[in-house]
């Protein structure tokens, strides 16, 4: 039986797979076949996610994406090591709930750098002679804060419009090298991002949030589908696209 979604012998790069979505992405990943590079900064909680990844092969790379004009250098002498990589999956990010009068320039500029200059310079990075393979796939993690006003969050919901704008300018780009790029635009999820909304509403507000989801709120496994989805054969002619996963809330 032929699976559209197999990965077997692919390598693909994971950033933010210390936690949350990113972690589900690169177990998922594993699962349907794939080697994962699982990057972010915490190496215990990378140790972690490894021991829970199916297969052989993997590794795991401890690295802060706010040095972002290593970036480039980084994914070269990674994929000397690893040879080409199939996949970039850019999960890393960071969320801040504040209104405008309290947020200072560097707040949205810590915010800018890892959400949307980290996945620039990433797939700058993916794009150099020898670290991708033929027909490789980027996916990036957005949101639907891209598309929809919510208080207290213009640095967050900026970073993610900002990516949704580079995917579909990168998709025309790298057509022509076979490199397909898409976002996926997620709806709130279970992590310890979350976690960070959670402490900074009151439980009323929190439940009026929840209340926005006909389908509830998303488990991180929900989201990490719909990326396997669009790195595999299933997503071959789907580029420049953000794929909306939001249980309803769109709607
Ligand atoms: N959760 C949601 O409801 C939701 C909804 C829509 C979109 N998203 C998006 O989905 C992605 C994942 O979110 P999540 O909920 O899984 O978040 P999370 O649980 O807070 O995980 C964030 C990840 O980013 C990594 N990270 C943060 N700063 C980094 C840096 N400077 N360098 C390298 N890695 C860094 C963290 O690892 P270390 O701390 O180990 O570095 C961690 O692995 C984000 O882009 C987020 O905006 C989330």
């Amino acid at each position: 039986m032929v699976n559209p979604m197999d990965l077997t012998g692919r390598l693909i790069l994971v950033t933010g797979a210390s936690a949350g979505i990113g972690r589900a992405i690169a177990v998922t990943l594993s699962q349907l076949g794939a080697r994962v590079v699982a990057a972010a900064r915490n190496p215990e909680r990378l140790a972690e996610t490894r021991s829970l990844l199916e297969g052989q092969g993997h590794r795991t790379e401890s690295f802060d994406l706010g040095a972002l004009d290593q970036i480039p250098a980084w994914i070269k002498s990674l994929t000397a090591d690893t040879g080409p990589l199939d996949g970039l999956v850019h999960s890393a990010g960071i969320l801040l709930v504040r209104p405008l009068p309290t947020t200072s320039r560097k707040d949205l500029a810590d915010v800018l750098s890892v959400n949307f200059e980290a996945a620039f310079m990433l797939t700058k990075g993916f794009r150099q002679r020898g670290c991708h393979s033929e027909r490789a796939s980027v996916v990036y993690l957005s949101s639907v804060m891209a598309s929809h006003g919510q208080a207290g969050l213009a640095a967050y919901a900026a970073s993610k419009g900002a990516l949704e704008s580079m995917t579909r300018v990168l998709a025309r780009e790298m057509a022509r090298d076979r490199i397909r790029v898409n976002a996926v635009a997620a709806g709130m999820v279970e992590t310890s991002m979350v976690g960070g909304l959670r402490s900074v509403v009151t439980d009323e507000q929190y439940q009026a949030i929840v209340g926005k989801y006909p389908l509830g709120i998303g488990e991180p496994w929900d989201v990490a589908f719909a990326v396997a989805f669009l790195l595999a054969e299933t997503g071959r002619w789907i580029t420049g696209a953000s794929l909306v996963v939001d249980g309803g809330y769109s709607a």
